[in-house]
């Protein structure tokens, strides 16, 4: 699959939910509170078929480190594991940092599971924060990425 050929539009809740749950919950429950705000942006990417490849939400929120105007966090990050590395997750982040900052946004942060920083060096976040523990989950590192002005 080639990543030329991926789509990313914003979607209604209910189409990230699957995949949310498969890959972030284990199958389990995976609404996570604010996802009916009306300010809350799920995103989806497509193949051609219409398969849901990969999903994210961001939505306006305080940043807990650094001091920003418009701070919007980064949520329920996932791919779909067979398309790993052809791209869904890099055009999920440039899709949704496009989007934050055509909303006014100047700054996106998220706890990112220690696994996947990598993954958000390579699409442009910064590492803020020592490891810290979420229960249940494990090892997060706070990661952000400020935005050009307009
Ligand atoms: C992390 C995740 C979203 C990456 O999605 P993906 O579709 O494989 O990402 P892409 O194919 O767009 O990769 C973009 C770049 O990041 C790199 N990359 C992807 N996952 C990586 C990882 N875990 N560590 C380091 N680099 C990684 C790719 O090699 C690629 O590098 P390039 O710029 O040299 O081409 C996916 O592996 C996933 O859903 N993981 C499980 C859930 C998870 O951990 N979500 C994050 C919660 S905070």
């Amino acid at each position: 699959m080639s990543s030329t050929a991926l789509t990313v539009e914003e979607v209604p809740v209910g189409v990230v939910l699957p995949l949310r749950s498969a890959v972030l919950r284990g199958g389990g429950p995976a609404g996570m509170a604010g996802d009916d705000d009306p300010a809350t942006v799920h995103l989806a990417a497509r193949t051609p078929d219409g398969a849901v490849v990969g999903v994210v939400r961001l939505a306006p929120a305080p940043c807990p480190w650094h001091a920003a105007r418009a701070p919007w966090q980064l949520r329920g990050m996932a791919t779909d594991p067979a398309a790993r590395g052809t791209g869904a997750g890099r055009a999920l982040v440039d899709a949704g940092l496009a989007l934050v900052a055509a909303r006014g946004g100047d700054l996106v942060w998220c706890d990112a599971r220690e696994v996947a920083v990598g993954f958000y060096e390579r699409t442009g976040f910064t590492v803020v924060t020592g490891p810290y523990d979420k229960p249940g989950i494990g090892p997060h590192l706070g990661m952000l990425v400020e935005l050009p002005g307009r």
